[in-house]
């Protein structure tokens, strides 16, 4: 079994081959405590568990904005949460129904912002899962560990994406002869990096600390001024993104003439010079710039968006996946090698 996990601080996005042939499957990274729980019967919640900590995982959570808990620090990836998280993926994706319990995985790629690269956390990270997790869902026990593991940087999965076939080919070897830029707008980072080839270039500053929350975040201040909204959480207001309403008090309220006004001006402020920045001497020559994350969604509402480089830019199928559908075909290429 290999499977390619992107547990990013928005959304945990995952690509499992099991019997079924390659799952894919993703649910909000939001954790809520599961406080004050009463009437059992009236809402069928599932606790995860692990080490004694107990949490409501995924799209449930939301509904508990009071008892939400953040991670936002830089070596989450080395919190009890992140590997529920990770786990739920593999429960979600069907591994345990088709390989028993505990399972092990032959190859599992995984990601961190390259920005939060640190030799120490992803030492750590490996020996925990080669070790083996333990966690409950209910009363349920699931273990899983992996005989292989590697931790690449975030937006090189949508690379592997472009590159690679599902079955860890390179889909055409003139591609290995360009060079690439990534730019993977996330939900709180936003990172940069770039392939010379199939050589990873590193760059001094991959990672911003700005990504779709950040739009979100003006948008909860509007909301905040013009209607006095008291809810603090900006994860309900995700949906205006992709042009739902905003309900207040009964009504529906389009709102999209405002977030297309945010979503420009992040872009133009923020994104776009990081880009040239970065990248000022060599995008000219650059065969693609693929644009990956959720966020990469809004491209379309932006005006103008990198001018005379339109026919660089390429945004994959399902943007939000690419990361991890790349880090599944990795794995793959990986296994084929062995
Ligand atoms: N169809 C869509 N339209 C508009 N926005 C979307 C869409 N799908 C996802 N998004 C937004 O993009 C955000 C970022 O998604 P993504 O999965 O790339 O973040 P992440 O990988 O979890 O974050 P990070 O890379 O910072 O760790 C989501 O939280 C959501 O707000
Ligand atoms: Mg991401």
């Amino acid at each position: 079994m290999i499977a390619g996990v992107d547990v990013g601080y928005g959304r945990v996005k995952a690509y499992v081959k099991t019997d079924d042939g390659v799952i894919k499957c993703g649910y909000p990274r939001v954790l809520a405590e599961p406080r004050n729980m009463y009437w059992k019967e009236l809402n069928r919640l599932h606790i995860y568990s692990i080490e004694g900590e107990r949490y409501i995982v995924g799209d449930p959570a939301l509904s508990f904005s009071g008892n939400i808990i953040r991670h936002e620090s830089q070596d989450y990836v080395l919190e009890n949460p992140y590997w529920i998280c990770l786990g739920k993926a593999l429960i979600d994706a069907g591994c345990f129904h088709h390989e028993g319990n505990p399972i092990r995985l032959n190859s599992l790629v995984l990601g961190i912002a390259p920005g939060h690269y640190q030799d120490d956390t992803i030492k750590k990270m490996k020996t925990r899962i080669r070790r083996g997790v333990e966690m409950y869902v209910d009363n349920r026990e699931y273990r899983f560990s992996a005989e292989s593991v590697q931790v690449l940087p975030q937006a090189a999965g949508a690379f592997f994406d472009w590159m690679l076939s599902d079955e860890g080919s390179i889909r055409d070897l003139k591609y290995t002869k360009y060079l690439f830029g990534v730019l993977d707008i996330g939900y709180r980072t936003t990172d940069y990096i770039s392939f010379d080839g199939d050589r990873f270039v590193t760059d001094d500053s991959p990672s911003e600390d700005t990504g779709v929350r950040s739009v979100l975040s003006r948008l909860l201040e509007y909301v905040t001024k013009r209607y006095d909204c008291k809810d603090k959480n900006v994860e309900y207001l995700e949906p205006l993104l992709s042009g739902k309403p905003y309900l207040y008090r009964g009504d529906k309220i389009d709102l999209s003439s405002e977030v297309k006004k945010i979503v420009n001006d992040h872009f133009k402020r923020r994104i776009e010079p990081g880009l040239k920045k970065r990248w000022e001497s060599v995008l000219d020559r650059m065969h693609k710039i693929i644009v990956c994350g959720g966020g990469a969604y809004l491209i379309n509402s932006v005006n103008g968006f990198m001018k005379g480089h339109e026919k660089q830019i390429f945004i994959p199928d399902a943007p939000e996946y690419s990361n991890a559908r790349g880090f599944y075909r990795f794995a793959a290429m990986n296994e084929k090698n062995n």
